[in-house]
């Protein structure tokens, strides 16, 4: 009876303390896992819990590293150097906050409560930060040469991003002289050029947070010359003025040079190539050249020189010896001209002897 009595109060005793044993602390609310905070903003994290029993410590652990950010026990609340700047932190018996300030990327990771009572039974709930930003050093590049290329070719235009945002990049979009021209999800555009000029590309990639631009790339969308003749005068009197003119079409608007062929000097700079009272000498093919960044045309200009009979001379066959009354002698006139004689006149002692149109004289 009296060994019924004790065992009676022992299980008692052990009832009371399962129970105080059982007794294990539970979140009631919880932040939002994972937590999403935009790069720069402040981030609250908050539990409620009901503690079953007494406080008796707990602690906010950066899990990435294990480091202790803030703790409280009989002492107080500590919270750890090297977070204090950068959180802020209330822990009561029911509730307790975590505020990340300026959120950075660097801050992206698991977040620990940890929550003991007295008879220590303890709970612990993580959540996951995860810090958005917009996507960093956009770069649009091209496969132009040189930032030029040719009207109606193609070209293919690449956006990348340096650093991908968080969440990655969703879209990139091509943009002329801030025109939107297309969306892409690869980043990649292949396009034709349909008008000349200079224009100024960008891309951009975006994000749920945000978008970012590129540089600028400037192109040049350029036409290679096409010589449009105007004026090749020929022939030309010698000791006459000759004017060559030419103009081309093109983009840039080309530049212009006469190149005289036989040299390969440059006669002019300039679309028109003045010849002042040309000569004899001077004939010959001259080339217009136009010229741009894309390329060159070309056309040729042949400028014949007319010139009037000169250092003409007479020969005699047989040759300048004292001849027979009545024999035969052939006299040949030969002159310099252009186009050749056609007529030649025969003199003696002042009065015409005969014309002939081979310049040659029997008599
Ligand atoms: C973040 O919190 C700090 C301190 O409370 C405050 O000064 C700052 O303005 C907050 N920043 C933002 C972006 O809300
Ligand atoms: C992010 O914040 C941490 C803590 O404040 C700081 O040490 C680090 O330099 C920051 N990083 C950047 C990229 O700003
Ligand atoms: C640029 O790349 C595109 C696509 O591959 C190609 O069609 C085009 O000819 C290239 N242009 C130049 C100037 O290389
Ligand atoms: C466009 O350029 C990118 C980057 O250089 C390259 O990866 C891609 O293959 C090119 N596309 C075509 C169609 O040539
Ligand atoms: C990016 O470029 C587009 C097109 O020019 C412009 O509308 C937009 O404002 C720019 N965005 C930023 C952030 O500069
Ligand atoms: C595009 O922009 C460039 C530079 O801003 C400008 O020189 C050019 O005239 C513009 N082109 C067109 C077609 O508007
Ligand atoms: C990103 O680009 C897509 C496609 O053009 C567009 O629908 C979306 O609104 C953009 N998002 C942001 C944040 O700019
Ligand atoms: C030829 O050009 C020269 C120099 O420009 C000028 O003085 C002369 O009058 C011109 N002659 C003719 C016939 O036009
Ligand atoms: C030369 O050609 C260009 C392009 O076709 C044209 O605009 C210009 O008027 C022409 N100039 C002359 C003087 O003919
Ligand atoms: C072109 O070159 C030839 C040969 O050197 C020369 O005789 C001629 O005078 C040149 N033409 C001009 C316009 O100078
Ligand atoms: C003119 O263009 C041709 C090809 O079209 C090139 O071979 C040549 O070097 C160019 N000449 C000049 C002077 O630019
Ligand atoms: C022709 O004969 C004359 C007189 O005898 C002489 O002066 C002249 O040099 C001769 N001409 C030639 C081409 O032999």
């Amino acid at each position: 009876m009296f060994s019924a009595l004790i065992s009676l109060s022992a299980a008692w005793n052990l009832f009371i303390f399962f129970h105080e044993i059982d007794a294990v602390p539970s979140f009631t609310e919880e932040p939002s896992n994972p937590s999403r905070v935009n790069e720069g903003d402040n981030i609250t994290l908050r539990w409620t819990y009901d503690i079953d029993g007494t406080f008796r410590d707990s602690t906010f652990t950066w899990v990435p590293t294990g480091d202790t950010i803030a703790l409280k026990d009989s002492s107080g609340l500590t919270v750890v150097p090297a977070f204090s700047d950068h959180v802020q932190v209330i822990i009561l018996d029911s509730e307790a906050t975590l505020t990340l300030l300026h959120v950075n990327r660097s801050d992206d990771g698991d977040y620990q409560y940890f929550i003991r009572n007295t008879n220590f039974r303890s709970t612990t709930s993580t959540v996951n930060v995860f810090v958005q930003f917009k996507p960093e050093n956009v770069q649009l590049s091209t496969n132009a040469t040189g930032n030029q290329a040719c009207l109606g070719s193609y070209l293919n235009f690449t956006c990348s991003v340096g650093t991908h945002g968080n969440p990655e990049v969703y879209y990139y979009q091509l943009f002329r002289n801030d025109t939107f021209l297309g969306t892409s999800s690869s980043g990649e555009w292949i396009r034709m050029l349909s008008s000349s000029g200079v224009f100024t590309y960008k891309c951009q990639a975006n994000n749920t947070v945000g978008a970012t631009n590129s540089t600028a790339v400037t192109i040049t969308v350029g036409v290679k010359p096409t010589v449009t003749f105007k004026r090749c005068p020929t022939p030309v009197t010698e000791g006459h003025n000759a004017t060559l003119y030419c103009n081309a079409t093109g983009y840039p608007v080309p530049n212009f040079a006469w190149i005289n062929a036989s040299s390969g000097n440059i006669e002019s700079p300039t679309k028109t190539l003045v010849i002042t009272a040309i000569t004899r000498s001077q004939r010959g093919i001259y080339i217009c050249h136009a010229s741009n960044e894309i390329g060159n045309g070309t056309q040729t200009c042949e400028i014949d020189v007319y010139y009037r009979p000169s250092s003409s001379s007479i020969t005699t066959i047989p040759s300048n010896y004292t001849v027979l009354r009545g024999s035969n002698v052939s006299f040949t006139c030969t002159t310099d001209a252009n186009p050749p004689a056609n007529m030649y006149h025969f003199y003696f002692k002042g009065s015409l002897l005969e014309s002939s149109s081979s310049g040659m004289l029997r008599w």
